[in-house]
């Protein structure tokens, strides 16, 4: 569901409460004196609007509500009570209650909303500072990851992968490559083919990665990921071997990701190829490298909104 689809169904349930409440109270009569009573019940409910407009909405969305609650409260006052000033003075005062019911919390969600911001700020910035580190020794590596997380996060979402899962495979395509840190530098750097050693020891990196990345909490589908990121649908990956369903979604989903980023990317070896041969490429893979219905999925994505992440990260500046 989508944020907007999200705060009009909210909208909607709000202002359903508001006119129950309202057609109850002012449909249930003030005598006799049982009757009263649950009048007078019906009366507290308008305190409820206020409050879920706060916790949904902030204190924007609970200032309009405890208006609109007043505004139906105020008629009825003086529809109900004609005349009859101590009630009115009464019922004129209890308003006051529902703006102190919808502002206090309305503005400590809005604070609360805020930290929960800076947090995930100070995580996005922790999370770019390790893959910096890396990209210290192994240039580029900062460009590419954050281009295929971003690759990665479209081609999930497009397979439907709900927003919060969405984010957490985003991060374990960002930090897919950090266990290379393990890696020593005559083997990471080394500009020649590696030996089969030379491999082996190479081969550490998601096992490394995977290490570094479970210990943090929100972290640990991440670190999925981080540890499945070199395995191929069809068993041939490793460093586990897994097999199509048993390697992560994320992992299926990025795979492709960075396959497509490598192959649009230049090497030193190579000019870039274009959108129309790496998905070529990526199509040819389909049931091996890949999972088929990732790559379906991926065919299906417009080319220029890959170019437009591409160009995001194109020119080798670091966004600071
Ligand atoms: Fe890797």
């Amino acid at each position: 569901m989508s944020k907007q689809n999200g705060s009009r169904n909210k909208i909607i349930v709000l202002a359903s409460v508001i006119g129950i409440i309202a057609l109850l109270h002012y449909l249930t009569p003030t005598e006799p004196h049982a009757y009263h009573k649950l009048h007078i019940i019906l009366r507290k409910l308008y305190f409820l609007p206020p409050v879920m407009a706060a916790a949904w909405f902030g204190l924007r969305g609970a200032c309009a509500t405890a208006l609109a609650v007043s505004l139906l409260f105020i008629m009825h006052a003086f529809l109900d009570w004609p005349g009859n000033y101590m009630e009115q003075a009464n019922q004129v005062g209890e308003l006051a209650g529902f703006w102190v019911a919808g502002v206090i919390p309305g503005w400590l969600f809005d604070r609360q909303r805020s930290l929960l911001q800076e947090l995930a700020n100070a995580n996005e910035e922790t999370l770019l500072c390790l893959v910096s580190a890396l990209d210290l020794r192994e240039h580029n590596t900062r460009l590419h990851s954050q281009r295929v997380r971003e690759y990665t996060e479209l081609i999930a979402s497009r397979f439907g992968v709900d927003e919060k899962t969405r984010r957490e495979i985003g991060f374990g395509a960002l930090l897919h490559d950090v266990g290379k840190m393990a890696v020593p530098d005559q083997i990471l750097l080394k500009p020649d083919k590696l030996t089969d050693e030379e491999w082996q020891e190479m081969r550490k990196h998601p096992e490394a990665g995977y290490r570094i990345v479970k210990r943090i909490g929100f972290l640990r589908d991440a670190a999925e990921i981080v540890h499945a990121h070199h395995e191929r649908y069809d068993g041939g990956g490793y460093p586990r071997g897994l097999k199509g369903d048993e390697i992560p979604l994320g992992a299926r989903l990025f795979m492709v990701a960075d396959v497509y980023d490598a192959l649009t990317s230049q090497r030193p070896y190579r000019s870039p190829l274009s959108h129309e041969e790496a998905a070529a490429e990526i199509r040819k893979q389909s049931g091996y490298h890949f999972d088929p219905a990732v790559v379906a999925t991926f065919m299906a994505i417009a080319p220029e909104e890959l170019r437009l992440i591409a160009e995001r990260y194109w020119n080798g500046e670091l966004p600071d």
